[in-house]
Protein backbone atom coordinates (compact mmCIF):
# COMPACT_ATOMS: atom_id res chain seq x y z
CA UNK A 1 0.00 0.00 0.00
CA UNK A 2 1.28 3.54 -0.47
CA UNK A 3 1.75 5.64 2.13
CA UNK A 4 0.91 9.32 2.73
CA UNK A 5 1.33 12.16 4.76
CA UNK A 6 0.31 15.00 5.84
CA UNK A 7 2.00 18.26 5.76
CA UNK A 8 -0.57 20.13 7.95
CA UNK A 9 -2.86 18.94 10.22
CA UNK A 10 -6.24 19.13 8.62
CA UNK A 11 -9.51 20.44 10.59
CA UNK A 12 -12.93 19.05 9.83
CA UNK A 13 -15.65 21.65 10.49
CA UNK A 14 -19.83 22.14 10.20
CA UNK A 15 -22.91 21.60 11.97
CA UNK A 16 -23.59 18.79 14.06
CA UNK A 17 -24.36 15.86 11.28
CA UNK A 18 -22.27 17.12 8.46
CA UNK A 19 -20.21 14.07 8.07
CA UNK A 20 -16.96 15.45 9.51
CA UNK A 21 -16.10 12.33 11.62
CA UNK A 22 -17.09 9.47 9.10
CA UNK A 23 -15.14 11.06 6.47
CA UNK A 24 -12.57 11.56 8.58
CA UNK A 25 -12.71 8.54 9.57
CA UNK A 26 -12.96 7.03 5.68
CA UNK A 27 -10.01 9.28 4.65
CA UNK A 28 -7.56 7.86 7.99
CA UNK A 29 -8.37 4.28 6.43
CA UNK A 30 -7.81 5.28 2.87
CA UNK A 31 -4.88 6.42 3.39
CA UNK A 32 -3.16 5.09 6.27
CA UNK A 33 -3.11 8.48 8.54
CA UNK A 34 -3.93 9.47 12.02
CA UNK A 35 -7.62 10.66 12.79
CA UNK A 36 -8.56 12.19 15.57
CA UNK A 37 -12.68 13.16 16.38
CA UNK A 38 -12.52 16.24 19.25
CA UNK A 39 -15.37 15.17 21.19
CA UNK A 40 -14.41 11.49 21.59
CA UNK A 41 -10.70 13.14 22.87
CA UNK A 42 -12.43 15.57 25.11
CA UNK A 43 -15.01 12.33 26.55
CA UNK A 44 -11.63 10.19 27.23
CA UNK A 45 -9.66 12.91 28.59
CA UNK A 46 -12.44 14.44 31.11
CA UNK A 47 -13.71 10.95 31.62
CA UNK A 48 -17.52 11.85 30.94
CA UNK A 49 -19.53 12.26 27.80
CA UNK A 50 -19.95 15.64 26.14
CA UNK A 51 -23.71 15.26 27.33
CA UNK A 52 -22.49 15.42 30.95
CA UNK A 53 -19.89 18.11 30.44
CA UNK A 54 -22.55 20.17 29.14
CA UNK A 55 -25.04 19.23 32.16
CA UNK A 56 -22.38 19.64 35.05
CA UNK A 57 -19.91 22.70 33.68
CA UNK A 58 -22.73 24.35 31.30
CA UNK A 59 -21.23 25.57 27.54
CA UNK A 60 -18.85 27.70 28.52
CA UNK A 61 -17.11 24.99 30.98
CA UNK A 62 -17.20 23.03 27.27
CA UNK A 63 -16.20 25.23 25.42
CA UNK A 64 -13.29 26.18 27.79
CA UNK A 65 -11.96 21.83 27.50
CA UNK A 66 -12.68 22.47 23.38
CA UNK A 67 -10.15 25.70 23.34
CA UNK A 68 -7.44 23.23 25.21
CA UNK A 69 -8.26 20.43 23.13
CA UNK A 70 -7.71 22.39 19.94
CA UNK A 71 -4.67 23.91 20.88
CA UNK A 72 -3.31 20.64 22.22
CA UNK A 73 -4.69 18.99 18.74
CA UNK A 74 -2.61 21.86 16.43
CA UNK A 75 0.51 20.91 18.16
CA UNK A 76 0.48 17.49 17.27
CA UNK A 77 2.16 15.84 14.35
CA UNK A 78 -0.27 16.79 11.53
CA UNK A 79 -3.13 14.65 12.16
CA UNK A 80 -6.82 14.54 10.47
CA UNK A 81 -9.33 16.32 13.40
CA UNK A 82 -13.19 16.28 13.29
CA UNK A 83 -13.81 19.25 14.97
CA UNK A 84 -17.48 19.60 17.27
CA UNK A 85 -20.05 21.80 15.36
CA UNK A 86 -19.55 24.97 17.61
CA UNK A 87 -15.58 25.14 17.99
CA UNK A 88 -16.26 28.15 15.77
CA UNK A 89 -17.78 30.37 18.17
CA UNK A 90 -14.95 31.28 19.82
CA UNK A 91 -13.02 33.42 18.15
CA UNK A 92 -9.38 32.55 19.73
CA UNK A 93 -10.22 28.77 17.86
CA UNK A 94 -10.83 30.55 14.59
CA UNK A 95 -7.45 32.27 14.66
CA UNK A 96 -6.19 28.41 15.93
CA UNK A 97 -7.61 26.69 13.18
CA UNK A 98 -6.64 28.83 10.14
CA UNK A 99 -3.28 29.57 11.69
CA UNK A 100 -2.56 25.68 12.02
CA UNK A 101 -4.25 24.01 9.71
CA UNK A 102 -6.14 23.37 6.45
CA UNK A 103 -9.69 23.61 6.86
CA UNK A 104 -12.69 22.03 5.66
CA UNK A 105 -16.21 23.14 5.90
CA UNK A 106 -18.40 19.80 5.47
CA UNK A 107 -21.78 21.90 4.90
CA UNK A 108 -25.42 20.46 5.70
CA UNK A 109 -28.21 22.19 6.84
CA UNK A 110 -30.32 21.88 10.26
CA UNK A 111 -33.54 19.68 8.31
CA UNK A 112 -30.98 17.29 6.72
CA UNK A 113 -28.28 16.87 9.88
CA UNK A 114 -31.23 15.71 11.54
CA UNK A 115 -32.30 12.82 9.08
CA UNK A 116 -28.49 11.98 9.76
CA UNK A 117 -28.02 12.01 13.49
CA UNK A 118 -29.54 9.10 14.86
CA UNK A 119 -29.44 9.62 18.54
CA UNK A 120 -30.21 13.35 18.81
CA UNK A 121 -29.95 13.75 23.13
CA UNK A 122 -26.16 13.00 22.19
CA UNK A 123 -26.35 16.42 20.83
CA UNK A 124 -27.21 19.04 23.99
CA UNK A 125 -27.56 21.81 21.48
CA UNK A 126 -29.75 20.13 18.77
CA UNK A 127 -32.83 20.25 20.74
CA UNK A 128 -35.61 20.98 18.35
CA UNK A 129 -35.54 22.22 14.64
CA UNK A 130 -36.19 25.50 15.28
CA UNK A 131 -33.66 25.56 17.69
CA UNK A 132 -31.46 24.13 15.34
CA UNK A 133 -32.22 25.91 12.20
CA UNK A 134 -31.31 29.39 14.03
CA UNK A 135 -28.38 27.81 15.00
CA UNK A 136 -26.76 26.65 11.77
CA UNK A 137 -28.08 30.20 10.21
CA UNK A 138 -26.10 31.88 12.84
CA UNK A 139 -22.61 30.07 12.32
CA UNK A 140 -22.37 29.51 8.59
CA UNK A 141 -20.33 32.72 8.33
CA UNK A 142 -18.43 31.37 10.83
CA UNK A 143 -17.93 28.25 9.16
CA UNK A 144 -16.83 29.99 5.96
CA UNK A 145 -14.53 32.41 7.33
CA UNK A 146 -12.43 29.71 8.89
CA UNK A 147 -12.37 27.65 5.35
CA UNK A 148 -10.22 27.17 2.93
CA UNK A 149 -12.47 25.00 1.18
CA UNK A 150 -16.64 24.26 1.62
CA UNK A 151 -18.07 21.05 0.30
CA UNK A 152 -21.92 19.92 -0.11
CA UNK A 153 -22.63 17.40 1.63
CA UNK A 154 -26.33 17.52 0.55
CA UNK A 155 -27.48 13.57 -0.56
CA UNK A 156 -23.74 12.38 -0.79
CA UNK A 157 -22.39 9.36 0.26
CA UNK A 158 -19.40 9.08 3.14
CA UNK A 159 -17.00 8.05 -0.02
CA UNK A 160 -17.92 10.28 -2.54
CA UNK A 161 -17.54 12.63 0.14
CA UNK A 162 -14.12 11.97 1.14
CA UNK A 163 -12.66 11.29 -2.46
CA UNK A 164 -13.71 15.05 -2.87
CA UNK A 165 -11.34 16.24 -0.20
CA UNK A 166 -8.59 13.45 -1.02
CA UNK A 167 -8.41 15.57 -4.67
CA UNK A 168 -8.46 18.84 -2.42
CA UNK A 169 -6.06 17.75 -0.40
CA UNK A 170 -3.73 16.76 -3.21
CA UNK A 171 -4.08 19.89 -5.24
CA UNK A 172 -3.07 22.33 -1.93
CA UNK A 173 -0.38 19.89 -1.34
CA UNK A 174 -1.59 18.78 2.04
CA UNK A 175 -2.03 15.09 1.59
CA UNK A 176 1.11 14.23 -0.15
CA UNK A 177 3.17 10.34 -1.00
CA UNK A 178 5.47 9.73 1.54
CA UNK A 179 9.03 9.94 0.16
CA UNK A 180 11.27 6.98 0.83
C1 LIG B 1 -21.76 20.95 19.34
C2 LIG B 1 -21.53 19.90 18.49
C3 LIG B 1 -21.13 18.55 18.97
C4 LIG B 1 -20.46 18.65 20.35
C5 LIG B 1 -21.32 19.44 21.29
C6 LIG B 1 -21.58 20.87 20.81
C7 LIG B 1 -22.19 22.26 18.76
O1 LIG B 1 -20.24 17.96 18.04
O2 LIG B 1 -19.19 19.23 20.27
O3 LIG B 1 -22.53 18.75 21.44
O4 LIG B 1 -22.13 23.29 19.46
O5 LIG B 1 -22.55 22.29 17.56
P1 LIG B 1 -20.67 17.38 16.58
O6 LIG B 1 -20.62 18.51 15.61
O7 LIG B 1 -19.61 16.36 16.30
O8 LIG B 1 -22.03 16.80 16.73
Amino acid sequence: MELYELTRPVFFVGFMGAGKTSVSRKLARTFGLAAVDMDTYIERREGRKVKEIFAQAGEEGFRDIEQEVLVELSQKDPLLVSCGGGVIKRKENRETLKEAGFVIHLRITADEAKSRIGDLSTRPLFSDIENARDLAESRMPLYDEVADVAIDTAGRGVSAIAYEVRDVLEKAGVLCRQQK
